[in-house]
């Protein structure tokens, strides 16, 4: 039987990727699957939390008695997750929200010019950082655990983003390990808290780092 540990906490969970809509057929994505956040939700669901997830377009499905609040675009993202995380008593966000989005060209499809060789240009816009915009209105109380997919310098990449985004516990991971990150089962953490705690995870199913993640935010 899993431990009630999170009965009655509320926890707000982000996942999968963000789609930045450009034309009427074409948009700006990543290929996040949301396997690292359904494994959060999941284990705080079965140890009793309340959760909400605000996902990204994914293929998953989830409990009927989730709360699961479906939105495209990081702004989307960032409107459900400002408006819930109030009433929250931990977020775990997971989700690969694309920094930028393209200006958008309009609401009909780009044709392509046939007669000139050149390319196009797209111009992008930056994206609200909803994880950095949660950590700084965190009430006393509030835990908040984020991840950070690295292509190098790991550890000093998650010690500024604990400390720059206001964070309880930053969970990261190297993308370019084989085994770790993007559509993978797997996953290999460094994780690191606000009380100075640092820890390097062996690759583990992301249902067991999920397990211990919540285990380390609640100790
Ligand atoms: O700064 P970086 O994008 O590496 O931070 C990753 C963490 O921040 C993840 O937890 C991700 O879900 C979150 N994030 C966010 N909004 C953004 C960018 C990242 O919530 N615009």
């Amino acid at each position: 039987l899993a431990p009630k540990d999170l009965e009655g906490r509320k926890v707000l969970i982000t996942l999968g990727p963000t789609r930045e809509q450009w034309d009427a057929v074409r948009f700006w994505s990543n290929p996040s699957s949301g396997t690292m956040g359904a494994c959060m939700a999941m284990a705080a669901y079965l140890r009793g939390a309340d959760v909400t997830v605000v996902a990204g377009p994914t293929a998953l499905t989830f409990p009927c008695d989730m709360g699961v609040v479906p939105v495209r675009s990081a702004r989307q993202m960032y409107e459900a997750c400002t408006d819930l995380w109030p009433d929250m008593d931990m977020g775990c966000l997971t989700a690969a929200v694309a920094d930028y989005r393209p200006v958008p060209f309009g609401e009909t499809k780009f044709k392509k010019n046939t007669s000139a060789g050149s390319g196009i240009t797209v111009e992008f816009e930056t994206n609200p950082d909803i994880l950095k915009t949660l950590g700084q209105s965190k009430r006393e109380g509030q835990k908040l655990m984020g991840f950070a997919a690295e292509t190098g310098n790991l550890r000093e990449e998650a010690a500024r983003k604990l400390e720059t985004k206001n964070l309880d516990l930053i969970a990261a991971n190297d993308i370019s390990r084989a085994g770790s990150g993007f559509g993978v089962a797997t996953n290999e953490m460094f994780v690191l808290d606000s009380k100075g705690r640092k820890e390097q995870w062996p690759q583990l199913p992301k249902t067991e780092v999920a397990w211990r993640l919540w285990d380390h935010l609640l100790l």
